[in-house]
């Protein structure tokens, strides 16, 4: 939601903020703009739509000067117009912010700022901001800043410029990201650290209520009462290619690719041969806590949280510990049961989620030992949790989440099994031929993603249809629901992610020739009632694609289509399903001409409530 970025140095700022967004575009792309300060004068430039929009501006007025800000907008208060694009300013004009986050007592501090005489020009929760540091300021911007941040609630990540203080960038946060790079002789800022990987991968990661003060050779920190904070330096391991395309058409496209590499990755240091046992680094608990707990909870959104679905099945299968799931906006309204013997495992691959940060700060309040999964070293659910389980996935772009997810179920299983250890609740031949397949999983990705062409012939055949229905099954219930997800989200047609067996209590009235089915059907426990749902839909003329084993020599005379993924256990098959899942959904929104990476009404990284 919304990406800041700041730089202040000895190159010309506008080059550096542009491109900066342009790696933070995933996040916001309704509006953005930029503010330089130029000769003892705040220039701003700004226009709606996405990021090429304010390019074309620049191109005809280019401004020149050493320090600015930039911003790309997820509109949420006020329409996506040329005026409520970011930056935005106080009355004179000699004050800039730039804003990710939601001010919730705007209106408020907006009716007290107009009796005062103030003059807004947008409808944004922002600008208030703007004018409550123009209320404080008498040459001090850092204590005119402070002042104005005491009276802000909601979430915030800002930068400010002022013309008479002109030799420092000073920002702030509350539960929105903010992250500033260390250079030599310049200094950066910014919602995510891709903005800045081109010029250095040293990044303080700033926290809560603290103010940072960014001049060209020095940063500082201090608590909202003024007192110094210290901050440790962390040497990101991501590289700026990463963060490039590398020569395929979309983000998606290279992140679907990515996966085995990351997978890889995420397994490493964890599983090095599957004759050995799982280790987890990160996870911060004794063999005794993990024997004590009576109940584990699990917390996230979207594609995150059917990762989560897919925990379910395999820690209960495998650990034996009940196992309660949570969509996080849910969790934090509804006073759940949870102790100290309840281990809360919260899911996110950005680490930002507002939701998922809420619902993390509910199970710990209630006294829940927390182990985060994330792909965001030094993210606000990394920091705020006793342990962590880093997805090594590398950057993740794209809008539609594909390698966070898969690589988050690496980790699950992960997981599963180290508890199933912990506790002895698996005996070891089973634990050792599920470590072996778990092994096996980043080549056999590599194997669908080498040659998958049912799944670009029925992403042409079904690209106009108007409707989709995907069924799964236990453990690829979470499946159906995830390849529902994706094609919703990149290629906007309506579809449904339905358990098999729910079908007929509903869904199946949708089907006809415009509507497809995407069952999930590897063998496994409930494979005969997915044949059987199958010929339920068959029974009423609609079409099915199964996502099946290979050499299952059964499922051609039930299905119209049949993707074929390597066989496994089939509480790791929702991994290897993803894939076709994935590709799906690609190609569909591609036949249809989406931009794909940047889908309408959404932003990456959703760090409002
Ligand atoms: C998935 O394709 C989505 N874009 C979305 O559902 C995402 O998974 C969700 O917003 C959670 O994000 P997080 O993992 O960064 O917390």
């Amino acid at each position: 939601m919304c990406g800041i970025v700041g730089y202040i140095g000895t190159k010309s700022a506008c080059p550096i903020l542009v491109e900066g967004l342009k790696r933070l575009e995933y996040r916001g792309y309704d509006s953005a703009g930029v503010a330089i300060l130029n000769g003892g004068r705040i220039e701003i430039h700004k226009a709606a739509g996405k990021l090429r929009a304010l390019e074309a501006l620049l191109e005809s007025c280019a401004p020149e000067g050493l320090i600015g800000l930039g911003h790309t907008r997820w509109a949420t208060h006020g329409r996506p117009s040329d005026e409520n694009a970011h930056p935005h300013s106080d009355c004179s004009g000699r004050i800039t912010v730039v804003h990710n986050g939601i001010i919730e007592n705007y209106l408020a501090l907006k009716e007290q700022l107009i009796a005062a005489g103030h003059e807004f020009s947008s409808e944004t929760d922002t600008e208030v901001i703007a004018h409550l540091v123009e209320q404080s300021c008498n040459g001090d911007l850092v204590s005119a800043v402070r002042q104005a941040v005491a009276q802000l609630e909601g979430s915030f990540a800002i930068a400010v410029i002022a013309q008479d203080d002109p030799a420092r960038i000073v920002a702030a946060r509350r539960h929105s990201p903010l992250v500033v790079g260390v250079g030599v002789g310049e200094n950066f800022l910014a919602s995510d650290v891709p903005a800045f990987l081109p010029y250095t991968k040293n990044v303080y990661f700033v926290d809560d209520d603290t103010i940072a003060v960014l001049e060209r050779d020095h940063v500082s920190f201090s608590s909202l009462d003024g007192q110094p904070v210290e901050r440790e330096i962390y040497e990101v391991t991501w590289d700026a290619a990463m963060a490039e395309r590398g020569g395929y058409e979309h983000f998606m496209l290279k992140e679907i690719n990515e996966q085995p590499q990351a997978l890889r990755e995420t397994m490493r240091e964890r599983l090095s041969s599957y004759s050995a046992g799982i280790e987890l680094p990160g996870l911060n608990l004794s063999i005794e806590y993990l024997r004590r707990i009576d109940k584990i909870t699990m917390v996230a959104c979207g594609t995150a949280f059917h990762a989560a679905m897919v925990g379910k099945y395999a820690i209960e299968a495998l650990v034996r510990v009940p196992v309660e799931l949570d969509v996080a906006s849910e969790l934090r309204y509804r006073d759940p049961i949870i102790d100290d013997r309840t281990l809360a495992i919260v899911i996110s691959q950005s680490g930002e989620t507002a939701d998922t940060l809420a619902g993390l700060r509910e199970a710990r309040g209630k006294g829940a030992s927390i182990v985060a999964i994330t792909n965001v070293v030094g993210s606000s659910v990394a920091r705020e949790s006793e342990s962590v389980l880093y997805t090594f996935a590398g950057p993740e772009i794209a809008v539609a989440s594909t390698k966070a997810y898969t690589t988050q179920l690496m980790v699950i299983e992960l997981m599963a099994l180290y508890l199933a250890q912990a506790r002895g609740a698996l005996d070891e031949t089973r634990a050792r031929e599920l470590r072996e397949l778990l092994w096996n999983i980043p080549q056999q990705v590599e194997v669908i993603l080498g040659d998958h062409p049912e799944a670009l012939r029925c992403a042409e055949k079904y690209c106009n249809h108007n409707g989709f229905l995907y069924m799964g099954r236990g453990p690829n219930l979470a499946s159906a629901l995830e390849g529902a997800l994706k094609i919703k989200e990149i290629a906007y047609i309506h579809a449904e992610g339905y358990a098999a067996g729910e079908m007929k209590h509903g869904p199946i009235a949708m089907i006809d020739p415009g509507v497809a089915t995407v069952a999930v059907a590897v063998e496994g426990r409930t494979y005969d009632k997915v044949l059987s749902n199958i010929l339920e839909v068959k029974a009423r003329q609609g079409d099915v694609i199964a996502i099946a084993y290979e050499h299952d020599d059964q499922i051609g005379k039930y299905a119209d289509h049949v993707i074929r993924v390597p066989r496994t256990n089939e509480l790791l098959s929702p991994i290897l399903a993803a894939i076709p899942l994935q590709l799906l959904a690609y190609h569909v929104a591609k036949n249809r001409g989406h931009e794909i990476d940047q889908p309408r009404n959404l932003a990456k990284s959703v760090t409002v409530e």
